[in-house]
């Protein structure tokens, strides 16, 4: 495996059973937009019928490809169609008012549960959270994608984009049957800031 450094882009070569091809870590593009909510629903463990899918992305994934595209990466193949993605807000305060106002009241048309229990998870969340750990972040890699290092890539690249922009923490959520996320993100330097039942929060400062 060879890595490949430029100003934009971290690409990585693999050989693996005698065919070579390359996939690069880059910034969202709007393009991408359709293949990241695949990836978001293809990556998620539950049963999923028609609204269960649209709902994962408006849960998920679509604020952040709609309101901080800048704050996006994905890993892309040799064809350049995403395979995997990071995406984040950088300001849990702004997120959550563009949320409540946007997203909120499409979910409460789908399900009612789902949007109380997104309500519950918004108004409640730990003020100290929003103050410390300002961003948070949602990362899902297709099997094609996993375990060849990009998962790291990817959050070290947006920790370095979010320090270029005078962001200083990071959050997360988790469930905790996600047994190898955990051990992930806990290889990346992430410790347990909240303990739920069915779910941690989990953070990191830099
Ligand atoms: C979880 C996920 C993001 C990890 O990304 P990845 O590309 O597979 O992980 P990487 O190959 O970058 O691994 C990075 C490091 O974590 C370690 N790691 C990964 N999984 C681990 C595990 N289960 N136990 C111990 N260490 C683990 C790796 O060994 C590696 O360590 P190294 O740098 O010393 O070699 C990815 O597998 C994924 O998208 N899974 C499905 C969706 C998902 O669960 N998303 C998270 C929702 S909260």
């Amino acid at each position: 495996m060879t890595f490949l450094l430029n100003n934009d882009s971290i690409s990585i070569n693999i050989v693996k059973d005698l065919y070579y091809y390359t996939m690069q870590i880059r910034k969202y593009q709007v393009g991408d937009k359709e293949n990241l909510r695949k990836i978001c629903i293809a990556t998620a463990p539950m049963q999923k019928n028609n609204n269960g899918r649209i709902l994962l992305t408006l849960l998920y994934n679509d604020y952040y490809t709609e309101f901080e595209k800048d704050n996006c990466f994905v890993v892309a193949d040799e064809e350049d169609k995403a395979v995997g993605y990071i995406i984040c807000s950088e300001d849990f305060t702004e997120y959550k008012k563009t949320f409540q106002k946007v997203f909120l009241p499409k979910i409460k048309k789908l399900s009612f549960i789902a949007f109380l229990t997104k309500w519950i998870t918004l108004n409640t969340i730990d003020k100290k959270v929003g103050k410390l750990y300002p961003a948070h972040l949602h990362i899902d890699l297709l099997k094609v994608a996993q375990s060849q290092g990009f998962g790291k890539q990817l959050i070290s690249t947006l920790i370095t984009h979010l320090k270029e922009k005078g962001v200083t923490g990071i959050n997360l959520g988790v469930s905790n049957n996600n047994v190898r996320a955990i051990k992930f993100y806990e290889k990346l330097g992430f410790t347990t800031y909240l303990n739920s039942p069915f779910a941690k929060i989990m953070v990191k400062k830099f």
